[in-house]
Formats: structure tokens, sequence, C-alpha cells
């Protein structure tokens, strides 16, 4: 199957979470299953410097409001279609953000000119090549479904919901700009309370949706996670799909990671522990060593482990925090690692430190609130890192909490916690340290979870069969 994959960042190219990692992987995931798969992305600087052997595919007049080039070419082993609309991408820094920090006043201009070519491509093709099924990846994406019936119909639609809180939301005065059908602002189309909403378009347009986990799928529809959208999740359950993630099982290799020291046991973990705590200045310490590497947002729940924090210090653990973001957050964290000698943080993003950070540290927290799928806590199985996650989205998927029966039948590979409170976090770092300190118990969570599958192989082989199913229906 042909498909055309279209994103607004994908790793190693530009990457803010999560959904460039997905982005960047799915490719050579799905090659082993014989989807033959190219990726539509916006023409960033570091987009644009990267690509090699392109050629000149397609040309446009107008897009949104200046002529724009359709090239092929490859960066980073990845076969791509670029965009190259330099009054639209031709930005440093951030794909969303401004040099203020705040988005991108045309966001919605942008990205609709992504969903437009997108939707272009499955029309007219590019180069002679003609995807079979266009897979869209969050609001980004939403509005390929719009444009296609305007161009006379097109192939197939698949549209991945990594987070539904981000909704590309605007005021329908933007409906021109946009380029969008005025007949189709109703319930039934892209409007959205009143305004105009990229994600709901997709949501309702696409002939498949699917989540990044099964957990999450199921909570889409409910009014807690919903987000406003869990009526339509309900209206459109037959379309929905949840496919866990997989994470880049080369990239995240302990026993072949360049910027640590190798390792495929709990015993290789003391070396990296040892150097973690050197880095991070942090002193020897009876309890475990926590790491943190996330985005600083509410999603993420940071705030409960500064408030949940004594638990785990009282018991000899120690935390080290990697993360940006809400700069409350990161001044909260900062002020926390210079005056408490055993806590750690370092405020930046440092894809490096992340990898040495996950193999020094015993555990990882991930006290999201809601999660989507969720990669740090695979990392963590990965590296023998014990996930300390709340009960929900992906992190209910992949982690199997330390319960009575499951040590018993020795199959758990982390702690889970439920609801997600500072109470229940407390509680969780309390039995962290309680399973740390049962040298027995402790060495089974840790190869257990390194013996986890987390790669692409069955998630890949989920894609493939819808992509052959919508495929076929046409
Ligand atoms: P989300 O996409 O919601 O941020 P995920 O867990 O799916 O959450 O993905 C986050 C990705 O970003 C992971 O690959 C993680 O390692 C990486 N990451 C987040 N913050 C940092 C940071 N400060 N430094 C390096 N990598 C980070
Ligand atoms: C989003 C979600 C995260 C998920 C990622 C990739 O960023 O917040 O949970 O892992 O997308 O699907």
């Amino acid at each position: 199957t042909r498909v055309l994959s279209i994103a607004s960042e994908c790793a190693p190219l530009v990457k803010t979470g999560g959904l460039a990692d997905v982005a960047g992987a799915l490719p050579a995931a799905l090659w082993a299953q014989g989807v033959q798969m190219r990726t539509l992305l916006p023409g960033y600087p570091a987009v644009i410097a990267a690509l090699h052997d392109w050629a000149e595919v397609a040309a446009f007049d107008d897009l949104f409001g200046a002529p724009a080039r359709l090239l092929t070419g490859w960066a980073a082993g990845l076969d791509l279609l670029v965009i190259d609309a330099p009054h639209l991408f031709a930005r440093p820094g951030n794909p969303y953000l401004g040099p203020d920090g705040h988005d991108w006043p045309d966001n919605p201009e942008r990205f609709a000119a992504l969903s437009w070519v997108g939707a272009w491509v499955g029309v007219h093709g590019a180069g002679g090549w003609h995807p079979q099924v266009l897979h869209g990846h969050d609001w980004q994406a939403g509005f390929v479904t719009e444009y296609l019936p305007q161009m006379g119909g097109g192939p197939a639609t698949v549209l991945t919901i990594h987070n539904i809180a981000f909704t590309g939301a605007t005021d329908p005065g933007r409906m021109q700009s946009l380029r969008l059908d005025p007949w189709r602002f109703h319930v039934d189309g892209y409007e959205f309370y009143g305004g105009i909403s990229a994600l709901k378009a997709g949501l309702m347009g696409a002939d498949a949706l699917t989540t990044v986990s099964p957990t999450y799928a199921a909570e889409l529809m409910t009014p807690e996670y919903g987000m406003g959208l869990d009526g339509v999740m309900r209206y459109r359950r037959e379309a929905l799909t949840g496919i866990l993630n997989g994470i880049d099982t080369d990239a995240w290799n302990p026993a072949a990671d360049p910027a640590i020291r190798p390792y495929d046991s709990l015993a290789g973990k003391a070396a990296n522990k040892a150097a973690l705590r050197a880095e991070m200045g942090l002193p020897d310490a009876d309890g475990p060593l926590c790491v943190i590497v996330s985005r600083m947002s509410h999603q993420k729940g940071l705030d409960l482990v500064l408030e949940a924090l004594p638990a785990l210090l009282d018991h000899g653990g120690q935390l080290a925090v990697l993360g940006s973001g809400d700069p409350a957050l990161e001044h909260a964290f900062r002020t926390l690692g210079e005056h408490n000698t055993q806590v750690a943080a370092r405020i930046g993003y440092d894809e490096a430190l992340s990898h040495r950070m996950i193999a020094g540290g015993d555990a990882i927290l991930v006290p999201s609130r809601f999660e989507p799928c969720g990669l740090t806590q695979m990392y963590g199985l990965r590296y023998g890192t014990v996930p300390v996650v709340g009960l929900t989205g992906g992190l209910a998927d992949t982690v199997i909490n330390a319960s009575p029966a499951a040590l018993a039948r020795d199959v758990a590979t982390g702690v889970q916690f439920s609801p997600v409170t500072a109470e229940a976090l407390r509680n969780a770092l309390t039995r962290l340290c309680q399973l740390y300190r049962d040298r027995h118990t402790w060495s089974r969570l840790v190869a257990n979870a390194m013996a986890q599958p987390v790669g692409w192989d069955q998630s890949a082989r989920a894609y493939a069969a819808l992509y052959a199913r919508l495929a076929a229906g046409r």
C-alpha cells in the first residue's frame, strides 16, 4: 500500500514531542509490512537544510498568500515531500511558536497549507507517485478532508489523534483565508462551539480515526478526557481504533547506546547511575534515584511531584529532572534543585542527556493527568528504569503494576497510581522505595521491564492492515 503521512513535525529533523518520534519511526516500521510511506512536511529551515537529492514536482501560484513549490527528496533516511513556502515556514526555532513564546498568529493558515498540499497530492500525485491512503496527524492535518471534495475527491483518509487537547481552533472570520467551504460550517462539518476547529473537521471527515493507545481511545469518549469532543468521538466510535505507539528500539537500545555506558542487565546500570550522579552533582544515597524527562505542562502532572516529593526524599530517594515549558514549573524545579542537595534540575531540551538520565535512573516518574500514549515510560522499561506512572491512557497499557498478585506471578514492570493526585503519588513513591529496598523483588521488576516488547512490530501490523482495508474499499 502507498501511504502519504502528513505531519507538522518529524524526528530527527524537527521535534517538540512524541508526535515527531512517531512520524519519524512509522515509515521504517511499516516498510517491513509492505507499506510504502512517504512523509509530507512543511519546509522549515531545518528540513530544507537537510534535504538532499531533491527535485521540484509541483508549483503553486498562491499557497495561502504567496507562491510555493513542492519538493521531493531525502533527509535523515526519510523519503519526503516538502512544502517550500518561505512566507509560511522559513522561520527559525520551534515549528509553532514565535520568538515571544506565543503561537505564530498565522498558524491556522500555515497548517491549512500543509493539509491543502496533502489533499492536492492525494488528488494529483507527486511526480507520478499516487498515494492510496492519506494519513494525517493531529489538528495540523485536520482540513485534508475539507479540501479533498473541493478538488474533486481523492484517496481514503486516516486521522491519528496524538493529543485531543490541541484542536486548531480559530474564529469563523477566517473561513475564507482558510479556504473553507462556508456551507460546511455546521455541526457535521468543521464548526465547533461557534468557531472553526481543524481537528473537529478531520474527526468528522476522515474514513478512519486512530489514537495512540487502546485506553486513550476509550477515554476520548468520556467527558473527562474528550475535552468537549467526546460527543464527536462517541458519534465516530465505529471508525476509531487505538494502536499503541512503539519506540525506536535502535535509538533506544541500552546495549548499544553511544550516549551511555552500554549494558544489558541490572548490574550494568550501576556505572551509569554513578556517572549521572556525578554529572548532576548528587551525592550517594540509599534510596532510588528517580528521573523525569518531560515537557513541563499541566498534562504531565509535574506539580504533583513537587507536592509528593517528601515521600521520596524521606526514604533516602533522589530526583533528577530534565525538562522545559511552563515558566512557573521551570522556576519551581530550578529553585528546588538549588536548595535541596537530593534534587537536581536541568531546564532545557537535551537529547543526549535524556539518554544518560534514563540509563542512570533507578525509576522514571510519569505522573501525567492524561497521556495519549507516552514514550518515556517505554524508554524506562527498555532501560530497566522502573516506570512510576498515573493509571491513564498509554501509561495504563504499557506498565504492569507491582500489585501483590503481579509480583507473585513475577510479571510486574512498574508502579501505577490512581487517581492522579499528589496523595496517590505519595503512596506510589513510598511503595517504590519499599520495592527498591527488597533487592530480589527489585531485580525481578527490572528484568521484567527490560524483557517487555516496546518496539513497533505489532502496531505496524495493525496500521498496515488498516491501510490495506481502506485502500481495498476504494
Ligand atoms: P509528549 O509528546 O506529550 O511530550 P511523549 O512521551 O510521547 O510525550 O514524548 C516526549 C518525547 O520528547 C520523548 O522522546 C522524550 O524523550 C522527549 N523529551 C521531552 N522533554 C525533553 C527534554 N527536555 N530533553 C530531551 N528530550 C525530551
Ligand atoms: C502526544 C501525546 C503523547 C504521545 C505522543 C505520540 O504528544 O501527548 O502521549 O506519546 O503524542 O503519539
